[in-house]
């Protein structure tokens, strides 16, 4: 493979890096190489939105423009794409208008941040002729923080932005430059780490074939998905990665598709796109999906990197266990399929081997009559991580349970299922009392800690009242609606 320069589309021409460390993120690229300093560091762990940029891609030849996080995305990653940050928007953008006739800042720090993901919002809805309710701005802008305006003025800057269209911007000449870099050789890229004295390699195979021959062949190799959670090992830990194997190149692991009766998703598909895909399939799963993260994580996590990295905290493995699904790894050319339930051994460990790829999630669509929900519980609302979260799945012939599956995490070291508690339920009738003893059995299944998410008090009783609020959900009689449960139609 031969070693090249990064090259992507920043400010309307090609540009060209090499030398700088694997690692350098994009972010530091902007404000220290490019002197581009509207784009802020405020926490450099992706929670606050202050260095909210758009990564522009061409999807089927046609341009899209997606927000990230550049404090925790890694230079290389942009090859192959074109980069937009406050500055190439503009003051005149309606986004940054909106911001200062509404008086949405104070301090100003965060603000670019949000002119941006108001921007990308704007251009989003615009596409799809949509006119985003206030709820949905708040969605939009629920990975960045503000600390002194508050968001009153914000979401109204948000509403009236929309009086003016969007410009498009360079969006023709960018899309020209990114079709000439798609003749450009897959990406081999090498460079000193000054902490170490010592070379790091990234290499961004685009083919299935060829990334799970690299994964095998280079075991000790770290993949490199979204790094969502890798970026933190890098800006938090100081982690030094010698060799970073990216599996964002490769088209055919980004793909959502149904077979039959399984929906098949691609390990590298962001969770934006992942998700879309479950809400599609089973529309209770949209406020899950919402308060997963924030736009900016979503659109680079990959629903891959949420299942691999066996965090017992996870929002994707609750509800992918409830849904049966079952994962397909990669080793070299031998392919083999896991029940996701099992997967998980101990706390952060699971049954992938060395040199092996997750290539993709494979879920069965619902049963006719099964009723999903999810539901997290975290300190705040908006892009937080979970205390507690679960997946339920109930099959119900008349009033009797004739299916179940209830998964948490946040519980054990892993997340995995309520056995006990299903056991309960299997074959009873789906009333109060029988819910009492599922809730009881969950003392069975699940020996909660204390920690700094909560009490392990505190995550029993939680369990218990979301097992209620299921059962209250779903029950044969007088079930409650969604909107006697959902945060904006409540309000
Ligand atoms: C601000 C913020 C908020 C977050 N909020 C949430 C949240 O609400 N809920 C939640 O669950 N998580 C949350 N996370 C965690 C994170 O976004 C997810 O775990 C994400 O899905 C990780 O995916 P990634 O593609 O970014 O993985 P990466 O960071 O690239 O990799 C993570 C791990 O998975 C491995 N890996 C990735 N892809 C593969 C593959 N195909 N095969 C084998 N191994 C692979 C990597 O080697 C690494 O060990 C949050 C993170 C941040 C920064
Ligand atoms: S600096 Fe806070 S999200 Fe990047
Ligand atoms: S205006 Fe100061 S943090 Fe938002």
């Amino acid at each position: 493979m031969t070693e090249r320069p990064i090259r992507f589309v920043h400010r309307g021409a090609l540009v060209e890096v090499a030398g700088l460390p694997v690692t350098t993120s994009v972010l530091n690229w902007l404000r220290e190489q490019q002197r581009c300093t509207g784009t802020k560091e405020g926490c450099n762990e992706g929670d606050c939105g202050a260095c909210t940029v758009m990564v522009g891609e061409l999807v089927q030849d046609n341009l899209r423009w997606r927000t990230v996080n550049a404090c925790i995305q890694f230079l290389p990653t942009l090859d192959g794409k074109a980069l937009r940050t406050v500055e190439d928007l503009g003051p005149a953008h309606p986004a940054a208008q909106a911001m200062v006739a509404c008086h949405g800042s104070q301090c100003g720090f965060c603000t670019p941040g949000f002119v941006v993901s108001l921007a990308a919002c704007q251009q989003q809805h615009q596409a799809s002729g949509t006119v985003p309710t206030r709820g949905d701005i708040a969605d939009a802008l629920s990975g960045n923080l503000c600390r002194c305006t508050g968001y009153r003025p914000i979401l109204d800057a948000g509403e009236a932005m929309f009086k003016t269209a969007a410009p498009a911007l360079d969006d023709a000449a960018t899309a020209v430059l990114l079709r000439t870099l798609q003749a450009d050789p897959s990406l081999h890229y090498r460079a000193l780490q000054p902490a170490t004295g010592a070379v790091e390699s990234f290499t961004a195979p685009r083919t299935l074939d060829t990334l799970a021959e690299a994964v095998a062949a280079q075991p000790q190799a770290t993949i490199l998905a979204g790094s969502t959670d890798i970026g933190l090992w890098v800006n938090k830990q100081l982690r030094v990665l010698p060799a970073l194997t990216y599996v964002g190149a490769v088209p055919a692991l980004k793909q959502i598709d149904v077979q039959g009766d399984v929906l098949q998703i691609g390990a590298a598909a962001s969770l934006e796109d992942a998700w879309a895909a479950l809400v599609a399939h089973w529309p209770t799963l949209r406020e899950m999906a919402l308060r997963f993260a924030s736009p900016p994580v979503r659109h680079t996590g990959t629903l891959g990197g949420n299942l691999a990295n066996g965090s017992p905290i996870g929002d994707s493995p609750p509800v992918l266990l409830a849904l049966d699904a079952r994962l397909v790894l990669r080793h070299g050319s031998a392919e083999r399929t896991l029940p996701l339930d099992g997967f998980y051994l101990d706390y952060m460990k699971n049954q992938r081997q060395p040199g092996e790829l997750l290539v993709r999630i494979d879920v069965p669509l619902p049963a006719p009559g099964t009723q999903v929900r999810a539901y997290k519980l975290s300190k705040r609302r908006d892009c937080d991580i979970s205390g507690l979260a679960c997946g339920l799945a109930i099959t119900l012939q008349g009033d009797t349970v004739q299916a179940v599956r209830i998964a948490f995490g946040g519980l054990a070291g892993t997340v995995k299922r309520a056995r006990h508690a299903e056991a309960a339920l299997l074959g009873k009738p789906w009333t109060e009392a029988t819910l009492q003893a599922a809730q009881a059995a969950l003392a069975q299944d699940y020996q909660p800690l204390t920690d700094l998410r909560g009490s392990a008090g505190y995550r029993m009783r939680s369990a218990r009242a979301l097992l209620q609020r299921f059962w209250l959900e779903t029950r044969p009689q007088d079930p409650l609606p969604a909107s006697a449960t959902q945060v904006w139609s409540a309000a």
